[in-house]
Parts: structure tokens; sequence; C-alpha cells
């Protein structure tokens, strides 16, 4: 009876899954798809503890105990982490998360095979296939995850690992886990060697995948290893049988898939070249050879970008890293009221890989109360430039970078920018003339039309606001 109550609570949390999603997709509703997702996710917990009860040889108490320690544990540590973490620490938080679904996925495949084994029957060939594949997408997941949390907590280099042939070792390391499983399905009495084995080569082979993927490639490997960690759920939900999991797996596989392959196009890569871990790559975007772009540039001060603020009809701002780490949405989002009382016409253009995660800027403006209305894509925005008085290009770098366009020797050729050296004035905020991300000199610094405001971008703005 509560095994089949169970099952239709799945029903119903799966669907509160993919309404979730769905609200995710868009800022407007974000708010309500993260609140269904909460709700589905409670009552995927409440149906988990119903099933355990059921199903459980324990006693019910004993059980429901087990389960609630382990979650007061995990919900303390998670909501610790949550409040602790910092908004420019968000993609290696993500990727050091995606390593415990892999590493759960190879704790429930060998559970599994164990306990089948102790029942002498192994749950048949296809089950032995469902832990052999769990195990080995989970283990890739969870030593790809932890490489990835290194590079972007710059614990590690996030130069590409280019060991010769490393094509040929992947390939090779997938025919000899291709045989690997091929034994365990005929001889799975000793099924636990060739488990063994191809769990060491999945580890080393998560390792050398994102160890080669290097620099501007890193924000897809995030996105990708997100999508991983979904089919190593989903492979955990066929070998215990649970069809939620399974559900569940397939959105987060599916859909970090399908982010993948927007950012590859926002920044010019070829999604089968990152997924297969920098086939073909040229070793992301860490740049050498461009860094000789020479130039004067032209600097001014906060006054005078006021001045000319205060005779500008429209105005542009492209935000990027920096805001994020100075935190001066709060005083732009201040400037941009002002501008907008004095009707001013002011808009956003926000790059798709700005910042360090997806969706970075859109959320540090929506924490800032700037109206979403003005807050517009790269491609809505392109073509309106030049009709533009005034850019704020803020703490962005690489995505405003026109050598993307015009140098096809950069590391960033290709990549899709905001052209805002189109517009009268471009006033670029940052520190230094050092490069951004990528490593690349920006020839937009040294443009006609281009001046240079030093210093951090919070302080700056907080001077041009003081100064209208
Ligand atoms: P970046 O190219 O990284 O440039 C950020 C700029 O902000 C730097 O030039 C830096 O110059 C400046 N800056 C830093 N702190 C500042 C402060 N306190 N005040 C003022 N300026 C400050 O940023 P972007 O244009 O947003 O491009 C994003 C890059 O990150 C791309 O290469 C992208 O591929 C990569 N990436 C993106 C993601 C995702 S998914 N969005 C994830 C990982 C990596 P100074 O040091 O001179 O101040």
């Amino acid at each position: 009876m509560l095994t089949h109550l169970a099952q239709a609570v799945y029903v119903v949390a799966a669907v509160l899954f993919i309404l979730s999603l769905a609200g995710l997709s868009r800022q407007t509703s974000a708010r309500r798809g993260v609140t269904l997702g909460m709700i589905g996710m409670v009552l995927a917990l409440g149906a988990t503890v119903m099933l355990a009860a059921d199903q459980s040889e324990r006693p019910v108490g004993v059980t429901i105990a087990l389960i609630i320690a382990v979650l007061a544990i995990g919900a303390a540590i998670g909501a610790w982490r949550a409040r602790s973490v910092e908004m420019t620490q968000m993609p290696e938080l993500i990727a050091i998360l995606h390593s415990f679904v892999g590493l759960a996925a190879v704790a429930v495949g060998f559970d599994s095979y164990l306990t089948e084994r102790a029942h002498a029957g192994y749950g048949g060939s296809v089950h032995l296939v469902e832990v052999f594949l769990g195990i080995l997408i989970g283990a890739v997941t969870f030593t790809g995850s932890i490489v990835a949390y290194l590079k972007l907590s710059a614990k590690m280099r996030s130069a590409p690992l280019t060991l010769p042939g490393r094509n040929w070792l992947n390939l090779g390391a997938l025919v000899v886990c291709a045989g690997l499983l091929v034994w365990f399905v005929v001889d799975p009495a000793n099924g636990l060697v060739a488990l063994g084995i191809m769990t060491v080569i999945a580890l080393l082979l998560g390792y050398h995948m994102v160890a080669a993927i290097g620099g501007g490639d890193m924000p897809v490997v995030v996105s990708m290893l997100n999508s991983y960690s979904g089919w190593a759920a989903a492979a955990a939900g066929f070998m215990l049988g649970n069809d939620l999991l399974i559900v569940t797996g397939a959105l987060v596989g599916s859909s970090g898939a399908i982010l993948s392959y927007i950012m590859c196009q926002a920044m010019n890569r070829s999604f089968v070249s990152v997924i297969l871990g920098g086939f073909g790559s040229d070793g992301g975007a860490v740049a050498a050879g461009s860094a000789d772009v020479q130039g004067e540039h032209r600097e001014i001060l906060a006054d005078g970008v006021a001045d000319l603020l205060r005779t500008a009809k429209s105005v542009i701002i492209t935000p990027g890293y920096g805001m994020a780490v100075a935190k001066a949405q709060y005083p732009v989002a201040d400037l941009v009221a002002r501008l907008r009382a004095q009707g001013v016409e002011v808009r956003f253009g926000v790059h798709p890989v700005a910042g360090r995660l997806p969706g970075h800027m859109n959320v540090l403006l929506a924490e800032a109360k700037v109206p979403y209305d003005i807050v517009l894509e790269m491609d809505e925005i392109n073509g309106d430039f030049a009709d533009t008085d005034v850019v704020l290009v803020i703490g962005a770098n690489d995505t405003v970078n026109p050598a993307a366009l015009d140098d096809p020797g950069s590391p960033i050729a290709g990549m899709p920018v905001l052209e805002v050296w189109h517009a009268k004035h471009v006033i670029v905020f940052k520190r230094s003339m050092a490069t951004g991300y990528a490593g690349v000199q920006n020839p937009l610094f040294f443009k006609e039309n281009t001046q240079m405001l030093f210093g951090d971008a919070k302080d700056q703005v907080e001077k041009i606001v003081h100064a209208l």
C-alpha cells in the first residue's frame, strides 16, 4: 500500500521537477521554478522514506532514524555552504557537488552488485550492464569534477594537459572498459575484479578528460559535468529500480547537455570536442601570442564620465566578471535609476558567458533590483551600439574583445562578442591594463572612442553617482 502511494507521489514530484526547469528558463519565473523544485524534492524525500519503511528488512523506526540522521548531516553542511559561498566561487562549488553525485553512483553500483551477488542471482544481464555503466559514468564524473574544482579554484594550473596521443589514450581506455564489460556479464561470479579494474580506468579517464581542457572552455566543462552527473544519477536509478531517480537524472543529464551546447555556441567551441575532453581543441583560450597588442590608451576620471552621461540620450551597460568581484551591482542599479529618472534610455547588454557561470550577471542585477525588461541578451542588443551615445563596460574584458571578430589568430577568434566599439563613447572600468580570463590583450582599450576609468568598479560608479 505504502509502496503504491510512494509511486504516485514520485509521479507528482517528477512533474514538479519538469515545471521547475521550465520556470528556471526565465528570470521572471525563476523564483517560482525554485519553489516548485523544492516542493518536488520534499515530496520525493517523503516518498523515499515511505518506500524504505515499507520494503526494508530492518525495523521501520531504525530505517527512519538512519534517513533522518543522514538528511540532517547533509542539510546542515549544505545550508552552511550555501550561506558562506561567494557568488564568484559558485562554479567551483557546483563542480565539487557534481563529484558527490559521481561518487554516490559508484557506491550504489558496488552495493547493488554485492547485494545481488549475495542472492546468487546477480539480477540478470541487463542489471549487470546497468551496474557497470553506472560505476563507469560515476567514476568519470567523480574525478572529472574534482579536477574542474581544482582548476576553477586555481589550486591547479588551468592550462590544458596535452599528453602525446591523448585522444588514443581516451579511446583505448573505453575499448578496455568495453572488454571488461563483456567479461563482467559473462562471468559475474568473479565480477569484482572486472569492476575494480574498470573503476580505476574510469577514474583516470575522468581526470585526463577534464585535465585536457583548458582556460576558456572551463565553463562548458562545468555544465558538461552537470550533464554527466545527471546520467550517473539516472544509472543509479536503474540499479535501484527507482523511477524518480531515473527521471530526475535524465532531466539533469539532458538539461546539462543542452546548456553545454548553448554555451559552446556562445564561445564558438565545438560541442563534440569539448564533451570528448578536448578532442581537436587548441587548448582553450589560454593565450600567449596575442598579448602583444600595443597602442596608446586614454584615461578619464569619474567626473568626466558624469559629464558624458549628463548629455547622453542612450546608454548601454555591459557588465562582466569585474562587476561581480567589486560587488558594484548596487551602485550600478542606483546610477541606472538616476539616469532613467532624467529620461536617459539605459539598457544592459549581457554576454552569455559574462562572469564565471551561466546567468551570473542576471543574478547580480536581479539582486540589485534592476528591472528585467532593460536587461537584454547579446543578440538582442548587438545591433543597437551604433545608435548609442555611451557604453559603460563595467569589469568586462573578453566578452567585449574585438579581436574575437578581427583577428583569426586570436585564441578567442570566432567567439561572438558585444560590439561595444560601434558606440560614440566607450568607457572601460577596470583596475589596470591586465588581460581577462582568457589571457588575451584587448584592442578595444586602444580605440579612438575608448577611455579607461581605472580603479575598483564599485568606487568609481559611486563617484559617478555622487558627481551626478
Ligand atoms: P573577464 O574577461 O574575466 O574580465 C574581467 C575584467 O574585470 C578584468 O579585465 C579585470 O581587470 C576586471 N576587474 C576585476 N576586478 C575588478 C574590480 N574590482 N573593479 C573593476 N574591474 C575589475 O570577464 P568577462 O568579460 O565577464 O568574460 C568572462 C570570461 O570568463 C570569458 O573568457 C569566459 O569564457 C570566462 N568564463 C565564463 C564562465 C561563464 S559560464 N560565464 C565561466 C568560467 C569562465 P583588472 O584586473 O585590470 O581590474
